[in-house]
């Protein structure tokens, strides 16, 4: 009978998959800011590649729109971090505009009201109980350096880190968590490399050389906190990569290899270089380039090589690792042409990455719904690299905006927690905190205000940027409150949720 109850009592937490998140682990919301600031030349900002772009060229962004007001958070500190703490967060990740800063992106000239700024934000958020964490690039370098080659030149790497050292002098007595920069991959190839973020340089050998630079220097600001700042601040840096899941499309050895070719190119290219005990870039990496360059009859490879120094400095610079992960994309061989090109597709990748156009979508063409890559990712992370701490910085879904009774957000939230949960109680790996993406609706870059990541609407027609809490918000500050998942919560004023599927098939 004692045997009976015992199962009984251990039968729901597995086989009902309610786990509950454990004691310590931290919730979020996340922004950045060029995607909600606004005042994008208030009192002393500068302008970044973002202004100049969607200035000089409105045509790249979807919708004609830009950032220059965006969800105006720069005038609504007090009223935001009200809606922060209704939500119940532990932590709110943001960004801070090196251009507010630096308006050159050199330590030549401090914006007095950016410190103001960025300190009224911090001081409100702990008075509330919220701690900041701080991403110091999110996409938006200061458009006067891009007059020096932008990322091209290495010599961004000290500028970031003098970027880096004003932030932890000003805000470092009372910002913990710091990250570097966020997704380093996406910032070099589709910046430098691809036409689809800003700067939108498109040189072969350019995602190379800004990584490189992105690499070095997050190294230098991360060894330049433990020089000059750890023991009496006692914070922590580490860095944001985005990571896809990538499934080969069968299981032909071919698409097995284009599958872990794709990983490489996209995750390990910045995680191994900082979290392996060897450092350096991915082996298939330093390969594929260098056979391509071959073929393109340069003398040598496009991928410049890290000296013995800089792979030193690189290794193990990083206290922790963000991550953000939206989605699952499905690879095959280059060669195969009988497949069109996909969505996620990096130069000198042989590898050819397409989303399942059966599985349920978002607004954002990329964006399917597939929760199982996110624990099979988590899960890779822990094999490769030994399993660090791991802190999902991003994670979230679009809609075209018109929807307050957001159940398909609902629905991807509910089931990559679930996943997430399975991977930290079934599989150990070591996730401490979570970051839904986004706290609001904004600007998302090249789709403008197109596609909506919120838990809170925005509306951008009215000039006082009213917000409104989605189904969502309800149902995440409920997950907060409760500890759990639970499909059955239906917030008042809100109409149930028709599930696709059963719970236990989900
Ligand atoms: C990430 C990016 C965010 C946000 C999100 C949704 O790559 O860091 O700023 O836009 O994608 O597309």
């Amino acid at each position: 009978m004692i045997g009976l109850t015992v199962l009984v009592l251990l039968i729901p937490s597995t086989y009902c998959k309610e786990y509950v998140f454990p004691d310590n682990f931290k919730f979020g919301v996340a922004t950045a800011a060029y995607q909600v600031e606004g005042a994008w030349n208030t009192s002393g900002k500068g302008e970044n590649i973002w202004d100049y772009m969607t200035h000089t060229n409105p045509s790249s962004i979807l919708d004609r729109s830009n950032g220059d007001i965006a969800c105006d958070t720069y005038n609504k500190i007090k009223a935001d971090v009200q809606l922060l703490k209704n939500l119940g967060v532990d932590f709110y990740r943001f960004s801070i505009s090196w251009s507010r800063i630096l308006p050159s992106g050199k330590t030549d000239y401090i914006n007095p009201d950016g410190i103001r700024y960025y300190n009224e934000l911090i001081d409100e958020l702990l008075a509330n109980d919220i701690k900041p964490l701080v991403t110091m690039h999110h996409f938006d370098q200061p458009q006067p350096l891009e007059q020096e080659g932008g990322f091209l030149n290495l010599k961004l790497a000290d500028y970031f880190e003098d970027y880096a050292d004003v932030l932890y002098k000003n805000f470092g007595d009372r910002v913990k968590d710091w990250t570097t920069f966020n997704e380093p991959t996406l910032v070099c190839f589709l910046g430098y490399s691809g036409e689809f973020l800003a700067p939108m340089i498109t040189r072969k050998d350019g995602g190379y050389l800004c990584g490189r630079t992105l690499l070095i220097g997050h190294a230098k600001a991360y060894h330049l906190y433990n020089k000059r700042y750890k023991n009496d601040q006692g914070g922590r840096v580490g860095i944001v990569h985005d990571i896809f899941w990538f499934e080969p499309r069968t299981n032909k050895i071919g698409d097995i290899k284009a599958a872990e070719a794709a990983k490489e190119f996209n995750f390990g290219w910045f995680a191994k270089p900082i979290f392996t005990q060897e450092g350096d870039y991915p082996q298939i990496m330093k390969e594929s380039i260098a056979r391509s360059s071959k073929l393109e009859g340069l003398s040598k490879s496009r991928l410049p090589q890290l000296t013995q120094e800089e792979i030193e400095l690189i290794k193990g610079s990083a206290d922790f690792l963000g991550v953000n992960h939206y989605t699952t994309f499905y690879c095959s061989p280059i060669e195969d042409d009988t497949i069109e090109r996909g969505l996620f597709y990096l130069p000198d990748m042989d590898a050819n990455c397409i989303v399942d156009d059966k599985a349920e979508s978002s607004a954002t063409p990329w964006l399917k719904v597939i929760p199982s890559g996110f624990r099979k990712s988590l899960n890779w992370i822990k094999e490769q690299y030994n399993n660090p701490e791991v802190i999902i910085l991003e994670n979230g879904f679009s809609d075209a905006g018109n929807l307050l009774n957001d159940c398909p957000r609902v629905n991807y939230y509910n089931r990559y927690l679930t996943e997430m949960l399975k991977a930290i109680y079934e599989d150990d790996c070591n996730v401490s905190g979570y970051a839904a993406w986004s706290f609001m609706d904004n600007f998302e870059w090249r789709s403008g205000y197109t596609q909506k990541f919120g838990l809170y609407s925005v509306d951008f027609n009215d000039p006082s940027r009213p917000r409104t809490p989605k189904m969502s918000a309800f149902v995440f500050k409920n997950i907060i409150r409760e500890r759990k998942i639970n499909w059955s919560y239906t917030p008042d004023g809100f109409t149930k949720c028709e599930w696709p599927k059963s719970k236990d098939e989900l």
